[in-house]
């Protein structure tokens, strides 16, 4: 007996078979079916023959593939009973549940007292699958792995693209063939991490930004996934995501995050474009429109916090076109260092003997919006904290410290009141519309009630104080994915202000995050992580791609350079309303010189392009630069915003250094744009505009 089940649209289907009440299969996972299609004819037709050397029926490879089917890969669910014997569940259909754009499935198996239930939901407006699985137990247990549920990837995706990185390099990626045995990453370092961003894109060779196929998927958790890709013996091929191994603790109720997925038959922008869409219009809740040009002051004053100092800057960047001051490490306990106070979240009398309102009110008065950090989870050795209260530091007494710090046990109550009742009170007390939230060290220890905990207290601070805005930060980005993107407004998608490293970093975390929640600064002059100079236009348009925002002392600026800063900043201010609403598609740019990306409107009216030159190209003149997701019927104005950048080694006169274009769709995603030759590390911008 076959029971199926259809989610679907327009864009992709996804069809699940239970054969016999044993799990759900994904049948079927692709371009949208047509209506009418016959699901049992479809899941009956999928069964695979037998041959020698096998087993007599091949185990499901099903939305939780079962050890008790032998099967012969990753299983879906590792666990012990209370004496620590392995469970081997044989799981059978018991109900089903449909809501208006999802279903629930529930499966259990009555000798063990086990139910294990699918939430499956394919959102509409983004055809984003969002995939979960929870486990109930009758009795205590202990489960070492539980994935979220398992999707096959069909035998013609030969490729796979997954993630590393590391402080100042996130979003590395690495393109792989899909062979033979399983490629797992298994995070251990408690926290979504630089160098484990959950996320995997499954392609073919030929899969590119703008065409070819692509089944993407983003695991939703801060606390350390496991991913595994894997080809069994028989050329299956399955895609697992799941806390890291061990991370749960024993119990009765076991949930995996969400799991999001799509499929996309238009390169890996018809994937980015729906996670980016999903993340702003669904994920993050109730930020602020439009988004408000950010000062951070870090990397002006780094410790040395000195009021007037901070009045002068402020009054600099407000000059600039900020409109939002954040006050980051060092206004807390006796903080001069990093070695000390992190726990101590009341205002250091020595640098503000008047507490924060005297910088608040000048902030204000320039018209500002006021904001400032805090690293909640951490504690150092040296403060008030830590001497009350040694036995709330999580991990064994001599562990390694990371940046001298230790970290707090979220998993108890009295932490999570301690930081509420001490972040609340900053936050009655002053005028603070926004938080930056830092996470500066991995955890001693993996566990999942770390980011749970972690959860727990920025929710209840949501909730008292729903106009606070709060940015992920993990010295830089290692705390992006999805679910703390639920409780904030921004990443701070890294430490690197170095503009040239930041195009790249911004484009490959553009496959999954919107320009609206990615913060991007205009770093110092000569950048303080890569010891590189750059140019001001080139910091300045770099930011402008994305959530816009300065990061230097404004004071460095030369008269020209903060006159290039303000224009670039009102050319943002002018256009955020639809950029930070706009698709970001990747661009294909024929010279890997070049890092392009385009902002398309929602509704195809408008567009801007970027393409920054990141070295000297092989050939003497630049590559046309082929545009995409245009009308090819339509017609288009263009304009090369910044034409009088071009250097006077640019002789010719192509037209878009003189004039601007009017063509159609087709010939900008065909041919493309021809544009004035420059030096390296430098931006064209280009809008344009659809007639
Ligand atoms: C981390 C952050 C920085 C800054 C410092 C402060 O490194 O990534 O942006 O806030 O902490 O200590």
């Amino acid at each position: 007996m076959i029971r199926s089940w259809h989610l679907g649209d327009d864009r992709q289907s996804l069809v699940l078979a239970s054969f016999d009440d044993r799990l759900p299969e994904a049948v079927y996972w692709g371009p949208a079916l047509p209506t009418g299609e016959n699901l049992e004819t479809l899941s009956a037709a999928a069964l695979a023959d037998v041959t020698g050397g096998m087993v007599d029926r091949n185990a499901g490879l099903s939305l939780c593939p079962e050890a008790s089917e032998s099967f012969p890969g990753q299983t879906g669910l590792t666990a012990r009973n209370a004496s620590g014997t392995p469970l081997m569940p044989s799981f059978r259909f018991e109900s089903e549940a449909a809501s208006e754009h999802g279903l629930t499935l529930v499966f259990a198996d009555n000798s063990l007292d086990l139910s294990l239930v699918f939430d499956l939901v394919l959102t509409p407006e983004t055809s984003l699958l969002k995939l979960q699985t929870r486990l109930e137990s009758a009795n205590e247990i202990t489960v070492d792995w539980l994935a979220a549920p398992v999707l096959p990837v069909p035998a013609h995706t030969g490729e796979m693209i997954e993630f590393s990185g590391r402080w100042c390099a996130e979003f590395l990626n690495h393109r792989l063939p899909f062979a033979p045995g399983s490629r797992v990453r298994d995070n251990r370092t408690g926290r979504t991490d630089h160098a484990h961003f959950p996320g995997l894109v499954v392609c073919n060779a030929g899969t590119s930004n703008t065409a070819g196929e692509a089944f993407a998927f983003h695991y939703g958790w801060s606390g350390g996934h496991k991913m595994v890709a894997e080809e069994l013996a028989d050329g299956r091929r399955q895609v697992q995501f799941g806390h890291a191994t061990a991370s749960l603790a024993s119990g009765r109720h076991f949930v995996s995050a969400p799991l999001y997925a799509t499929y996309s038959a238009t390169g890996f922008n018809g994937a980015a474009v729906r996670f980016q869409r999903h993340v702003r219009d669904h994920v993050v809740q109730g930020a602020r429109t439009p988004r408000p040009v950010h000062y951070n002051c870090w990397e002006a004053v780094y410790f040395k916090h000195d009021l007037d100092e901070l009045k002068a800057i402020a009054s600099q960047a407000a000059d600039l076109g900020a409109e939002r001051f954040v006050l980051d490490d060092g206004w807390f306990g006796r903080r001069d260092d990093d070695t000390s106070s992190l726990g101590d979240w009341v205002i250091d009398k020595r640098k503000y003997p008047d507490g924060l309102t005297p910088l608040i009110d000048h902030i204000k008065a320039l018209g500002m919006e006021f904001g400032i950090w805090f690293e909640p989870e951490m504690v150092n050795e040296d403060s008030d904290l830590c001497r009350a209260h040694p036995d709330w530091v999580l991990g064994h007494a001599d562990q390694i410290r990371g940046r001298q710090q230790l970290v707090l046990d979220m998993s108890r109550q009295e932490v999570r009141d301690y930081l509420y009742t001490h972040i609340a009170d900053v936050l009655k007390n002053n005028d603070i519309g926004y938080i930056k939230w830092d996470h500066n060290r991995i955890l001693p220890v993996v566990d999942a009630r770390q980011a749970e905990g972690f959860y727990e207290l920025v929710d209840r601070l949501r909730s008292d104080f729903p106009a606070v805005e709060i940015e992920s930060c993990s010295s830089g980005g290692g705390r992006i994915d999805f679910g703390v993107l639920e409780r904030t407004h921004r990443v701070w998608l890294s430490d690197s202000n170095d503009a040239l490293e930041r195009q790249r970093i911004q484009h490959d975390a553009a496959l999954f995050l919107p320009a609206s929640a990615t913060g991007s600064h205009v770093g110092p002059r000569h950048c303080h992580t890569s010891g590189r100079t750059l140019d001001i236009r080139l910091r300045a348009w770099t930011a402008a791609q994305r959530h816009m925002g300065f990061e230097m002392d404004p004071r460095e600026l030369t008269e020209a350079e903060a006159e290039t800063l303000r224009n670039v900043t009102s050319w943002w201010k002018a256009n955020r309303d639809w950029m930070m609403q706009a698709d970001i598609l990747r661009l294909d740019s024929a010279d890997p010189a070049v890092i392009a990306e385009q902002q398309l409107a929602g509704d195809g009216s408008r567009f801007v392009a970027f393409a920054a030159l990141t070295r000297p190209s092989d050939q003497i003149l630049p590559r046309p630069l082929r545009l995409t997701g245009l009308d090819p019927q339509g017609r288009y104005r263009l304009s090369l915003v910044n034409r009088d950048e071009a250097p006077r080694l640019s002789r010719g006169a192509p037209l878009l250094k003189h004039q601007d274009l009017e063509a159609s769709g087709q010939y900008l995603m065909s041919h493309g744009l021809t544009l004035p030759w420059r030096f390296p590390e430098t931006v064209w911008v280009v809008e344009g505009e659809r007639l």
